[in-house]
């Protein structure tokens, strides 16, 4: 009976936080998808070139413009790698809490892989590059291209794809911490560069507290 008892609590706790992400959670968010589409492709306009480097550091300080106090100055030393679902790109933070991030993601040589299963959804606004992605029976994919914003909704899968020198703006809204095992298992389980899970620790928890001190959930 006791087994039964404790074999529930998962399930209960599940209930418990899905609730919260239709209800609570959301009056935690600070960020609107549109308007960072809107501020992409806007800044996009002025860089047919398709230069990541120049976009972003037009993007950025609008970005932080548009969000006072919550935004990190972008610095190019600050970039670390990620990987997984067997995809291999760089990030750079802009914005960590409990319920949001914002960074930026991409590939200067190319990546393939899962997107994970995330309690989050998920907004990716192409800068430059292009993005594919594909549910399991879909046997052409969804072509992102820049000012594009992929929406993957909470709970969803699909493969993905992206090119070399393709990078987005990405946002994603929900239960933030229940991503980041994802964000850092290929390390443990594969590359075993304990450097990048350092990183990766740190801005995420540097900035999650930082913001929680603010009143950022
Ligand atoms: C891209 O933009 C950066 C920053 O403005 C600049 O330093 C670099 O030379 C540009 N690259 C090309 C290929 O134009």
């Amino acid at each position: 009976m006791r087994l039964l008892l404790l074999g529930f609590i998962p399930f209960a706790l599940y209930a418990i936080f899905n609730h919260l992400f239709y209800t609570w959670l959301p009056t935690n968010y600070r960020f609107d998808k549109k308007v960072l589409q809107d501020l992409v492709q806007d800044t996009l306009q002025n860089h047919p070139d398709g230069n990541a480097t120049a976009i972003m550091i037009e993007l950025a300080p609008k970005i932080q413009k548009e969000y006072p106090g919550i935004i990190n100055d972008l610095n190019f030393d600050d970039w670390f790698y990620n990987n997984a679902g067997g995809a291999m790109g760089m990030m750079f933070i802009l914005h960590a809490s409990i319920s949001e991030y914002l960074i930026f993601f991409g590939t200067a040589v190319g990546t393939e892989g899962h997107t994970g299963v995330h309690f989050a959804d998920d907004y990716f606004t192409i800068l430059t590059g292009e993005q594919r992605a594909a549910y399991p029976g879909s046997l052409v994919p969804e072509v992102y291209k820049p000012g594009d914003q992929h929406h993957l909704q909470k709970g969803h899968i699909k493969q993905y794809g992206m090119p070399g020198e393709s990078f987005a703006l990405e946002l994603a809204q929900g239960w933030i911490p229940a991503m980041l095992p994802f964000g850092l298992m290929d390390t443990l389980s594969s590359t075993m560069d304990f450097h990048t899970f350092y990183l990766t620790s740190y801005f995420t928890a540097r900035d999650m507290i930082k913001n929680l001190l603010n009143g950022k959930f």
